[in-house]
């Protein structure tokens, strides 16, 4: 694809009607998801402001409107009654204010008994493109569905750091009844970071408090990018994306996304780790998960995941499009791993019970195997008589499954490695596998490792092919997403 230019990338979108061709052959991709979201056009980067607020959950994501490129970015909105169907509610921040002129960047929500509150980093460039980060807010006007914006960002960027400083995370502790902000940073010396302001009230006075201290991550990366501290059953999680850092069993790659499970201390601004470093994902495309606020009793124990990486490209670029939500998952915590199952309302999309005897796999299908305890080999999407496709084989001995994804026609991002080995704690039992019409979700164990990769079959490649012992089941699945044309 021929790089864009800078005017082409930040250009700002004045009329829905300048999209409606891109949008009308994007529409008519193979690709396009059923029950994912997904962008209007152009590309779908990071999930923000994910909230449970007034009966609705609230999602928000990055969205560049032209193309498969990160230019300048908005908030664009979907909302849902039950985290299954989506719709797609249009443009909610613009880049218009002199704060946020080359980009309305990550951030989250906090809803109050008032409002609800929107915190987003102002991308800020000069006329010589030098960057500067401001910590901005917004509010969601109720009657109109629409964004009021403070007209002057809470805070500007810290002296300390460099220009990569954002993705303000609110956090309210009830203890000390003070409101915070992490935001993901790099020192001088281009170590990542968490760097923490605190306020009283939230459009009062914020003062800088500190680096986020994590004892044995003082050099983890470069840039920590949309970290946040969650509160999960009994413990605090801090989830962060380190970029700049090559980690074992994850090749080439140098973003991640990943959490340690710890306890926070707001006293010292220390987060003390119960356990070292973990993915979040274990397949070729997840970043900037965000977990959902809402006065709800599950408080913060929903994530949802861009199915994508910075610096990767995909098939679908040349259509002037790319990036795809995952699938809601449900957090738990036991002892120090993350559980992450898919959420159950999912359930409610599964239609027709597929005859697998015919080996034939439906675009969009939801598959489970059960009762595995032995060796087997799964391969999914491979063509009639089983060569090709997506290749999984586990071996019980030592409990490990190989995954690769060389054998595609369609062959992307090769660079970052085609293959991986997934360790589990305990033996490997059951697999629940969400398939759309270019992305594969697998949650092995009940959520002990969730793999989820973009994968773009060609005509030929609909079948699977499995050898073992396990039970399987297929459905297909219902659309949840209406992918019309609001903007
Ligand atoms: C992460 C990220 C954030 C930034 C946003 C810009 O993917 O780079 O740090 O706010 O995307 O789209």
């Amino acid at each position: 694809m021929k790089e864009p230019t800078r005017e082409e990338k930040y250009r700002v979108l004045k009329d829905p009607e300048e999209i409606r061709g891109l949008y009308d052959s994007i529409k008519k991709s193979d690709y396009r998801q059923t029950f994912h979201t997904q962008p209007v056009t152009g590309l779908l980067n990071d999930p923000n402001g994910f909230v449970y607020y007034d009966g609705y959950w609230h999602l928000f994501y990055q969205w560049c409107p032209w193309g498969a490129f990160h230019g300048l970015k908005y908030w664009y909105h979907v909302v849902s009654v039950d985290l299954v169907y989506w719709e797609n509610k249009g443009v909610f921040l613009k880049p218009d204010t002199e704060f946020d002129n080359k980009g309305v960047y990550s951030g989250t929500a906090l809803p109050t008994a008032e409002r609800l509150e929107l915190f987003y980093t102002g991308n800020h460039r000069d006329k010589d493109w030098t960057r500067c980060s401001y910590t901005c807010l917004a509010k969601l006007d109720e009657d109109s569905g629409e964004a009021e914006k403070k007209e002057k960002p809470l805070f500007g960027p810290s002296e300390g750091y460099t220009e990569h400083q954002r993705d303000p995370k609110i956090i309210y502790n009830a203890e000390k009844k003070k409101y915070y902000i992490l935001l993901g940073a790099q020192t001088k010396d281009k170590r990542g970071c968490g760097i923490l302001y605190e306020s009283n009230d939230i459009e009062g006075r914020w003062h800088f408090a500190g680096e986020l201290k994590v004892p044995g991550f003082e050099k983890f990366g470069s840039m920590w990018e949309c970290p946040s501290i969650e509160r999960i059953g009994d413990k605090d999680v801090l989830f962060f994306c380190p970029q700049g850092i090559k980690l074992p069993g994850h090749g080439e790659i140098t973003n991640h996304n990943g959490y340690i499970v710890g306890r926070m201390d707001y006293d010292s601004l220390t987060f003390i780790p119960d356990m070292g470093f973990r993915f979040l994902d274990e397949g070729f495309d997840f970043y900037a998960a965000q977990c959902c606020e809402g006065d709800y009793s599950d408080r913060h124990s929903v994530l949802v995941g861009w199915m994508g990486l910075p610096d990767a490209v995909y098939p679908t670029d040349e259509e002037n499009w790319s990036g795809t939500m995952t699938v809601a998952r449900e957090l738990a915590v036991e002892g120090n791993r993350l559980l992450q199952r898919p959420l159950r309302g999912l359930e409610r999309l599964k239609a027709l019970q597929i005859d697998h005897k015919q080996k034939l796999l439906p675009r969009s299908c939801k598959m489970e195997i059960t009762n595995l305890s032995e060796d087997f080999s799964l391969r999914l999407f491979t063509d009639e008589d089983g060569k090709g496709g997506f290749r999984f084989k586990y071996n019980s001995d030592e409990n490990e499954l190989y995954a690769d994804r060389s054998h595609m026609t369609m062959r992307f991002n090769t660079g970052f490695g085609e293959e991986r080995t997934l360790s589990f704690e305990n033996p490997l039992r059951k697999i629940e596998i969400f398939i759309d019409r270019s992305s594969l979700e697998m949650f092995f164990n009940e959520g002990e490792i969730v793999f989820s990769s973009r994968v773009f079959p060609v005509k030929d490649e609909k079948h699977f092919y499995l050898k073992g012992n396990g039970k399987l089941r297929i459905w297909e699945m219902n659309p949840a997403v209406k992918d019309d044309f609001v903007v």
